[in-house]
Order: C-alpha cells, then sequence, then structure tokens
C-alpha cells in the first residue's frame, strides 16, 4: 500500500505521538498518572501491595533488605512459586480456563486449563523426587517449545530445584558448559523437536554434550517426534518421561520455599567469552513478574496473551511462563518457527485462537514488513487490543508499520526494555496511560529510579548517556551463580552506587528514554545476545586460525549482523570451504544463533602499539565508514589493505 507508506513516513518526521483512545483508556487496569507518584513515594510500599496479591505461607518480616549491591526481598517469607502459578487458580472459577494453549508446528493443538497443568505439574514433581531431586539441586532444562517445558519447570519450582533451562537452539558444547557450570544432576530433554519443518536431533546433541558431564545422573525423554528421529536410550541413566508419568502419583505437596531460595539459573552472554549464570530468587521475582505483566498488559481474564519468545530466554520464562501463569491468564505457546509453512503463520495463529494481546520482537516485525501484505491481509487481526515489543530497539517505521497493519491504528503499543538480569520490565509505557512515541520505550516503570548519566556518573538532563538503575527492584538478579565477585565487577563497579545496564540511550526534552542498544562487547542479533568474545574463542579454536576480531555490524532486518576479521595459520590458505568450515564451526561451538554473517579473511588484525586489537576501526570499516583517528595504530598499512579488500570483496 504505497500511500499508506507515504502517510507513515510522514507522521514520523512529523513526530507525531499516539495517546490510547477513550475506550482503551477507560477500560484499562491503570487510567491515571497518579501510580507514577504513590510508588515514587514508597517503592517499598508499591512492591509490597502485589507481594499481598499472591499466596504466602508465612508473611514477610521486611519488604527489602538493601545492602548494596545486595537486595533481599520479603525477607522472611515464605512461599511456592508452582502454587501461585497453578493452585491459587483451581479453586476459583479459573479451575476450566485455559492456562496453557500450545500450538505445535505441525498445526497440532493442545489446551491445557489450569486443572489439567495442575495434575502434570503435581505428577512430574512426583517424577523428580522419585528420580531422588531434593531441594536445591539443579535441573538442566533442554526442550523444544511443548507443553512439557512449563510443566517441568514449575514442578522443578515446586519441589524447590532451581532450573537451569538451556534454549534448544544452542549445540552439544553449549548445554555442556551450562550442565558443569551448574552441576546439574539431572537432564530433561525430547527425542527431537521441529523447526522449519525439520526435525532438530536433541537427545543426539544431549547424548553428544553428556560425554562430559560427571554430576548428570538421569535423562528424561519426552517423545516429541517418534519414528521420525531413532535415539538411543542410555541403560540406567536416561528414561522416557511418558514412562515415568504414567505411575506418578497426582498430588505433591508444594515446598514451603524462603522468598530468597533460587529459583532458577539463566546463562546469558556477557563481556567475556564464558556466558554467565543470572541467579533469580523466588518471592522478589514472582511478584516483579506478576505485576508488570498485570500492568503493562493490562491483562484481563478474557484475554489470549500471546508472547512469541522461546522459554529458552529470559522473556520467556518471564512473560510465557510466570508472569501469565501468577495472573490466572491464559498463555499462548508456539513450537515452531514464523515462517513455517508460509509467511502468514503467526497471524493465522492470532486468527485461529483469537488472540487479543500480542507480545514479539522487532527483528520479526520487521521481518513481516518486507514481506508485504498478503499474507497479512488474509487473516482477521480484530481480535488484537494491545501489541508489545522487546528484545531490541524498534526503528519508527517498525514501529509505525506495526501500529498501522497489525494494531489496525487500535492498538496501543507497549516498547517494553529490559534484560535477563533486570527479570522483569523495567522501562515500559502504561497503555492506558502514556503518551506514545514511536520507537521510544517511554518511561520507567512506576517504582524504578532509571538515569541516563555521563562518563562521570553525573545525570544528563536531555542527551545521550549510559543506561543506569539507581534503585533496587524485586525481580533483580542476586548474584552470578558461582562467580559472586564478577556480579559486583559487571554491574556494580562502572558507576558507584548505580546499577550499570551495558545500554545507552537518549532522553529528549520530554523526558522520553530512546534505547539506542549495547555499548560493551555484547551483540545483539535479531533479539539474541551473543558475545563477541564467544565467537572468537570459538574461532581461534579452529585449528587453522591464527587471530579473530569479532564486531556487531548494523543490519536492516537483524539490528545487527556478525563480522568476523579472522587471521590464519602459517602456510593455511583462504578460500571459500575453509569459510564454510569455519562458520560451520561456530554453529558447532555455539549454535546456529552465533553462526558469523561475513568472515573476513585478513593477514593481520589492526591492534594499537601496545597490542590490543581496535574493534572501533573494524566496525567503521564494517560499516563503511570515514575511518577515525587512526595514528595509535601499530601499523596503518593493515588497515589499508583490510578497506581496500572489504570495499570490493566481502565474504
Ligand atoms: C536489548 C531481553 C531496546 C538491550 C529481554 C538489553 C532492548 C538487551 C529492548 C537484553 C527494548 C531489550 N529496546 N533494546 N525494548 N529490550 N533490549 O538479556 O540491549 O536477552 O541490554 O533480555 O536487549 O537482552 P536479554
Amino acid at each position: 500500500m504505497p500511500e499508506e507508506q507515504e502517510r507513515i513516513e510522514y507522521l514520523i518526521k512529523q513526530k507525531k505521538t499516539f495517546s490510547p483512545s477513550k475506550g482503551f483508556r477507560d477500560n484499562a487496569i491503570v487510567r491515571d498518572e497518579s501510580i507514577y507518584k504513590r510508588a515514587k513515594r514508597s517503592p517499598e510500599a508499591f512492591w509490597e501491595s502485589f507481594a499481598k496479591e499472591l499466596h504466602w505461607y508465612r508473611k514477610w518480616k521486611r519488604v527489602l533488605d538493601w545492602k548494596l549491591p545486595h537486595s533481599k526481598w520479603f525477607v522472611g517469607g515464605k512461599m511456592n512459586v508452582s502454587y501461585n502459578c497453578i493452585d491459587r487458580h483451581i479453586d476459583s472459577p479459573r479451575r476450566n480456563k485455559a492456562a496453557i494453549i500450545w500450538e505445535g508446528e505441525l498445526g497440532e493443538t493442545s489446551i491445557l486449563t489450569y486443572w489439567d497443568l495442575y495434575r502434570e505439574v503435581n505428577k512430574f514433581a512426583n517424577v523428580l523426587k522419585d528420580l531422588g531431586i531434593e531441594k536445591g539441586d539443579r535441573v538442566t532444562i533442554y526442550l523444544p517449545m511443548i507443553p512439557e517445558l512449563p510443566i517441568a519447570m514449575l514442578a522443578c519450582a515446586r519441589i524447590g530445584a532451581p532450573h537451569n533451562v538451556v534454549f534448544g537452539g544452542f549445540s552439544a558444547e553449549s548445554l555442556t558448559s551450562r550442565i558443569n557450570d551448574s552441576k546439574s544432576t539431572l537432564l530433561i530433554t525430547a527425542d527431537g523437536g521441529y523447526r522449519k519443518g525439520s526435525v532438530v536431533a536433541l537427545k543426539k546433541n544431549a547424548d553428544e554434550a553428556l560425554t562430559d558431564t560427571p554430576t548428570i545422573r538421569n535423562v528424561v525423554v519426552v517423545k516429541r517426534v517418534g519414528d521420525k528421529e531413532s535415539v538411543s536410550m542410555k541403560k540406567g541413566r536416561d528414561l522416557w518421561w511418558h514412562d515415568l508419568m504414567k505411575y506418578a502419583p497426582p498430588y505433591c505437596d508444594p515446598e514451603k520455599m524462603d522468598s530468597e531460595d533460587l529459583l532458577y539459573i539463566l546463562y546469558t552472554s556477557g563481556t567475556t567469552g564464558k556466558p554467565k549464570g543470572i541467579v533469580h530468587t523466588t518471592g522478589g521475582f514472582l511478584t516483579g513478574v506478576y505485576a508488570t505483566f498485570k500492568l503493562v498488559f493490562d491483562i484481563r481474564e478474557e484475554d489470549t496473551y500471546w508472547c512469541t519468545a522461546d522459554i529458552g530466554w529470559v522473556t520467556g520464562h518471564s512473560y510465557v511462563v510466570y508472569g501469565p501463569l501468577a495472573n490466572g491468564a491464559t498463555t499462548l505457546m508456539y513450537e515452531g518457527a514464523p515462517k513455517y509453512p508460509d509467511i502468514g503463520r503467526f497471524w493465522s495463529i492470532v486468527e485461529k485462537y483469537g488472540v487479543t494481546v500480542f507480545y514479539t520482537a522487532p527483528t520479526a516485525i520487521r521481518s513481516y514488513m518486507r514481506w508485504g501484505d498478503e499474507y497479512l491481509n488474509k487473516y482477521n487481526l480484530s481480535t488484537l487490543r494491545l501489541l508489545g515489543s522487546v528484545g531490541e530497539p524498534i526503528n519508527p517505521e517498525a514501529w509505525m508499520w506495526y501500529y498501522v497493519n497489525i494494531g489496525k491504528k487500535r492498538c496501543p503499543i507497549v516498547d517494553t526494555w529490559w534484560q535477563t538480569e533486570t527479570g522483569m520490565i523495567l522501562i515500559t509505557p502504561l497503555p492506558g496511560v502514556t503518551k506514545l512515541k514511536p520507537g521510544s520505550a517511554t518511561f520507567p516503570f512506576p517504582g524504578i529510579d532509571v538515569d541516563v548519566v555521563d562518563e562521570n556518573g553525573k545525570s544528563i538532563k536531555e542527551g545521550t548517556g549510559y543506561l543506569v538503575i539507581k534503585n533496587p527492584w524485586p525481580a533483580m538478579l542476586r548474584t552470578i551463580y558461582g562467580d559472586p565477585k564478577r556480579y559486583v565487577e559487571e554491574y556494580w563497579s562502572r558507576f558507584p552506587n548505580m546499577y550499570f545496564t551495558g545500554d545507552w540511550a537518549n532522553k529528549d526534552k520530554d523526558g522520553y528514554l530512546w534505547i539506542l542498544g549495547r555499548v560493551d562487547d555484547v551483540m545483539n542479533v535479531a533479539g539474541h545476545r551473543i558475545s563477541t568474545m564467544e565467537v572468537e574463542s570459538a574461532l581461534v579454536d579452529h585449528h587453522s586460525v591464527a587471530e579473530a576480531a569479532v564486531i556487531g555490524k548494523s543490519d536492516e532486518l537483524k539490528g545487527q549482523s556478525i563480522v568476523a576479521f579472522t587471521s590464519l595459520k602459517e602456510g593455511i590458505k583462504s578460500d571459500s570451504k575453509l569459510l564454510d568450515e569455519l562458520k560451520q564451526h561456530v554453529v558447532k561451538k555455539i549454535g546456529a544463533i552465533a553462526r558469523p554473517d561475513s568472515i573476513i579473511f585478513t593477514v593481520e588484525l589492526p591492534k594499537t602499539r601496545s597490542g590490543k586489537i581496535m574493534r572501533r576501526l573494524l566496525r567503521d570499516i564494517a560499516e563503511g565508514r570515514v575511518l577515525g583517528d587512526t595514528t595509535t595504530l601499530a601499523d596503518p598499512e593493515v588497515v589499508k589493505q583490510l578497506k581496500d579488500k572489504y570495499g570490493h570483496k566481502e565474504m
């Protein structure tokens, strides 16, 4: 629709703002801005009011114990997360309400009511106990997007065993390191999963991973793909999920967990080659995701909510599983790829289940934008009432396209900023209140003290700087698993008394926040966090590679793409075969999400005289910018050669 496109461009140029309609506002949970004042006056009282809506075996003595940078929330309180996500709803009219609607990639549907979920989680909790899993034991879960994944997580929460979910797209080696770092004793996986119509051999990957994981005693295997993938079951170690569930008793007493007991570990990329295990605890995490889910998505009893994220990432933990279920909402899970069997899949799901609240990533929106309206117009999207975005900055063009073509100018868009570490949304509009500016995540959630500061940590009134958080929040990470020193160094050392997010942001004259991306060596590729160092380590692990420097290059679709500058060992020839081999090597070491988009062979990498690789220069070269000051270079000739090479021979 070219006129529509013109109009979108016009609106962006006009810097138009969008207020919620009167109808939306009048029915919203939050209808006026007084909530910000109330939360600011006493953040503790604000958070406490949400904690009170949950079930506790024992009430807390203090809301917050804050010894910077260590926080404890709802100190002395006892609760169980699975009880709050399930049991709390089965004695209410929600008992027979859909808790999880699942759509398989092949088109199957499975609906679990709260009562169904209660039965499955109780039974699997008993299976876990039967396998000797006790409170505090870590359980690694490597599953596709099937109902057994949230069932396994909730069963772990029920018996107090912290889960460690590993995204199904990670390689065997990534799985090994996550199992070993968390010292898990049990692995839950599947024979396979479906992705773009083919089978991902999860059990095969797991078997490879398990050759080097001394702590694992048992493996529980879900049969998902059946005959399509032959699996070998190791006697005494591997057990089928369906066999174990057949005779499992139907009720398991929930463990009364301390508010600060560990709920889960989730590994994410940092600035070093080694992923870090982010630690989340019980009472604060649940209160945080409960409150934000309720207010940000303005959730109503009759909503059908769909977040397209994989549960292997934090978005799936907080806003596919825990936030929605704590609220007694209906959460939809889709197993497969957005393009399968055709590019109408997302919208066919919206139509089929009458989705009302839809939460996805800008990369997906930009892909749909590119794919055009043909498939879009085939489906009825009139049930939608609220849209969300997460994972990377959303450019105003994509925002407007989403607003006009998906939301039909009727649905507010909540652009939500947060991180694995924050556990919950921290910057976001409130849909019934906030005047939206396309591309801006707008304001901090009530009770959150966010700021933009300069090099010295001084607050910037208007302009660009580092994004920091100045007060604690309930779902904040408590530490890095097994590495408390790194917790302090990574988050609390850049600026005194502030949590450093690793992002930079702009604050405009009206106080709106515009998140600009990472300032550190973490890339954001299609909404996935990948560290440059991880990819570099994977490359130098290959016998042909001498040195590698990896950068994230701006990419219209994915936000960033991965470019690797690589020098080879003496006598090794660079050719397209080696190029493919190196890309494949990274896939094997990390997973397909980390496959470099381009690899550039170079005789040497540009370094300062003290031997530091100049990534800034490499980024400038990759993005075709005029090069800045190169006087600190040890050998300026290296850059000249690279520039010549990159200019006309991109690989
Ligand atoms: C980026 C995902 C701009 C940011 C929930 C952050 C965003 C990193 C947004 C965390 C947003 C997330 N606008 N950037 N709305 N949301 N980011 O840990 O750079 O996978 O630091 O958590 O994603 O990624 P993570």
